[in-house]
């Protein structure tokens, strides 16, 4: 068996889907084994392109498997209309998807505490997706949550869902109630034949030669409860090891693992951002990468290639390689910049050990490389590319001190190519 790891290892939306579609060509199964709708991973093949939010990317191969580890939260409503959406650009799977059944499930309850605690915090608003993950996460933490599995059983889900609603000081009437488990049971009638255990499913086929495995991240390390910038941060953990802890297949088990970089850096939401830049670079940027959210269609912040939170992202993963995608966006500009070091109060930092009050304060101190002006979306190797393009490429191995092993030149599964090894 062959196991591989794709993670975002910024703050999300570093290619992720578009590079998880191009490696399950020849992956038996798609995992995923963290976040839930909040995830926004886009897809473009043949002229279409396909959003998905909880649904593994693996699933536009007729014979790959798409599983949803234990790890991972489901929105039953928000779950059905993607596969319904699917379904409807005939693409068939209904012997290709399975969902652990120790899943967590979103309620209408967690959207609605979501934004509640976003109002209630104001100005310091963590800027959620709105999709209800940290309520949710908070909840199976807590053990008053709900799983997949609770479905299939009316008369517990009901005490399980008063004592919620008691838990979160919410009223709860019998009507609501009903109404709450009649939609419940809705749910899972239609869910219930994707359910099953994806933890078994693993450890069952790690033996067997010739299958391989890819599992799919959500979000980035950067946004990892524990390691990214907290508190403004998702509620689960977007580490190399959160794929055993979010699957039941130790991590200890996965053979490579593939840290995915945009060519510069992006972030949703608040939060600290030291390379962020506010000129018409951004702008241009931002069109030329359509930086959009998938999920909320919120405009996306831009910065410079941050060398000191690559390189932080890059060693808590233990990552076997790079993936660079987006170079292409960067193509025209006269100048190029990574981060190689904040500064704070006149002192050099380069590891990411500052506190947050102490992060909106600091002066990332640049390293300038020269831009390119060819269009490199139909490069199909590294020597056709730019020499400045590949200095560039070079020096982000460098910050990262790992090698690059796959470059994206757009979005077309097609405009991406290996590079084998580096020759100086
Ligand atoms: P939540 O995950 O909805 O609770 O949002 C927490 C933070 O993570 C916010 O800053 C979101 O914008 C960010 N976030 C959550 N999911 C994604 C994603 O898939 N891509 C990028 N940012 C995300
Ligand atoms: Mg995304």
């Amino acid at each position: 068996m062959a196991s591989t790891l794709v993670l975002g290892c910024m703050w999300g939306d570093e290619g992720k889907a578009k590079i998880v579609d191009y490696l399950a060509a020849s992956a038996d199964f798609v995992v995923r084994f963290q976040g839930g709708s909040n995830a926004g991973h886009t897809i473009v093949y043949g002229n279409q392109k396909y959003v998905l939010h909880t649904i593994p990317s693996g699933i536009l191969y007729p014979d790959t498997t798409c599983l949803i580890g234990a790890g991972v939260l489901v929105d039953p409503t928000l779950i059905k209309e993607e596969i319904h959406n699917l379904e409807k650009a005939n693409i068939d799977f209904s012997k290709r998807l399975l969902i652990d059944y120790r899943a967590g499930v979103v309620l209408p309850l967690h959207k609605q505490l979501d934004m509640e605690n976003e109002t209630k915090l104001k100005k310091s608003k963590i800027g959620t997706t709105g999709k209800g993950i940290g309520p949710a996460y908070s909840d199976l933490t807590a053990r008053i949550g709900i799983r997949l599995e609770d479905l299939a059983y009316p008369e517990y889900l009901s005490e399980r869902l008063k004592q919620l609603y008691t838990y979160h000081h919410k009223k709860l009437t019998d009507e609501e109630l009903t109404k709450q488990i009649a939609e419940l049971q809705d749910s899972w009638k239609f869910l219930k034949k994707y359910t099953g255990d994806v933890e078994s499913i693993l450890n069952d086929i790690a033996n067997i030669k010739d299958k391989s495995i890819l599992f799919e991240g959500a979000q980035g390390t950067l946004l990892d409860l524990n390691f990214g910038t907290y508190p403004y941060v998702t509620s689960s953990r977007v580490m190399t090891d959160a794929a055993g802890i979010g699957t039941g297949f130790s991590a200890r088990r996965i053979d490579k693992v593939l840290g995915i970089y945009k060519a510069y850096t992006t972030r949703v939401g608040e939060g600290p951002f030291p390379t962020e830049i506010f000129t018409d670079i951004a702008d241009r940027i931002r069109t030329a990468g359509n930086e959009y959210g998938s999920t909320t269609g919120r405009p996306r912040r831009i910065g410079w290639f941050d060398g000191v939170a690559a390189r932080y992202s890059a060693r808590i993963n233990a990552l076997d390689n790079a993936v660079i995608t987006c170079l292409d966006v960067l193509q025209g500009l006269d100048e190029l910049k990574i981060c190689s070091a904040y500064k704070y109060k006149g002192k050099l930092y380069r590891s990411m050990k500052l506190h947050p009050s102490q992060f909106d304060k600091i002066e990332p101190v640049y390293e300038s490389f020269e831009g390119w002006d060819a269009d490199i979306c139909n490069c199909k190797n590294k020597s056709e590319l730019p020499k400045a393009a590949r200095d560039y490429l070079e020096a982000i191995e460098d910050f990262l001190e790992t090698r690059i092993c796959l470059v994206s030149v757009g979005r077309e599964r097609e405009q991406t190519f290996t590079i084998k090894e580096r020759k100086r």
